[in-house]
């Protein structure tokens, strides 16, 4: 089967980036939201970040019309039913994701694929929600979606070898490098994550060195462009917080959960970046 219409369902901070690259590279995408107004927003950032790609000089006018041409906003579930590949993209609620599944698998016809691009939910769990077990498979993209080089797909154990393969050729063809996963709490790129960050926190609980150190420890130790503490506070302390605490409750791993300290910071409102603080203070919430 060759993948030609996608479907993606919430067009949020992953979703717009997402309907961006697939409209980009070439597909006709439908993309659903909650809400008309959800939905007026969700397309506003996709233009806001083709309309930068124009001034920037990466892409002309023309492209942009073209891409915006491919890309259909509703918000009825009910016109993905066409659909080859459907993404969703919705907020991580397993309640809320197997809802959209079973109304997916409802909807659409047997040969379609059905991915989520849930950061640490079980694919597995969200396959057997449906009807067509093999045909499911997590796709994460990483944020922001579009200069991403990575996207590490999640095989649920149900997952058949034709949708493995089709579904690889998909992220190939949005210019990714693919990342093939089990689908286990955090899959990789998550589980390496959550542990650096969680061992960063760890230190400054008990005090070995001050938050700015530790990056340091990181970014002139390793070369790499952010430090632990600061990519956390980037990706948002709450975002954060709910990861390693799903991965904790779902591997059983205790070694995983969050910190006192992180958990403190977090129920005080104290968010990173987009609150304006978080390990450092920012002059105003981005
Ligand atoms: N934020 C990140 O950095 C990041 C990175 C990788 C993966 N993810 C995963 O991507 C998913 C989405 O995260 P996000 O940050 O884009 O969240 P978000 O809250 O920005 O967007 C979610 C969107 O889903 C919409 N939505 C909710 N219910 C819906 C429904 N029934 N039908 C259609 N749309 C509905 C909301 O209106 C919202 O616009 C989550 O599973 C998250 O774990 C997030």
């Amino acid at each position: 089967m060759e993948v030609k219409k996608v479907g993606v369902v919430g067009c949020g901070f992953m979703g717009a980036g997402i309907v961006q690259v697939c409209a980009q590279s070439g597909y006709e995408v439908v993309v659903v939201e909650k809400t008309r107004e959800a939905l007026v927003n969700g397309l506003a950032t996709v233009e806001h970040y083709l309309n930068r790609d124009v001034e920037k000089g990466r892409s002309s006018l023309a492209d942009k019309d073209s891409v915006l041409a491919r890309i259909v906003g509703s918000i009825d579930q009910g016109d993905l039913k066409d659909r080859d590949l459907v993404i969703e993209v919705v907020p991580e609620d397993m309640g809320l994701k197997k809802m959209i599944f079973t109304e997916l698998d409802r909807l659409c016809p047997g040969h379609t694929i059905l991915c989520s691009n849930t950061s640490c939910l079980s694919v597995t769990e969200l396959a057997e929600s449906t009807g067509r077990p093999g045909k499911i498979m997590g796709t994460h993209f990483l944020s922001p979606v579009p200069p991403s080089r990575l996207l590490e797909i999640v095989r649920a154990d149900t997952t058949d070898d034709e949708t493995l393969a089709i579904v690889k050729e998909f992220g190939r063809s949005l210019g990714k490098e693919i990342l093939v996963a089990r689908d286990t709490p955090g899959f990789v790129f998550n589980y390496l994550l959550i542990a650096l960050i969680g061992a960063a926190v760890r230190l400054l609980e008990n005090g070995v060195a001050s938050v700015e150190d530790i990056d340091k420890s990181w970014t002139l130790g390793m070369g790499h462009s952010i430090g632990p503490l600061a990519l956390a506070d980037f990706n948002g302390l709450d975002v954060g917080y709910m990861v390693a605490r799903a991965m904790s409750d779902r591997s059983g791993d205790p070694g995983l959960a969050p910190s006192a300290l992180l958990k403190e910071m977090v129920e005080s409102g104290r968010l990173g970046r987009k609150s304006g603080e978080g390990f450092y203070k920012y002059r105003e919430a981005e």
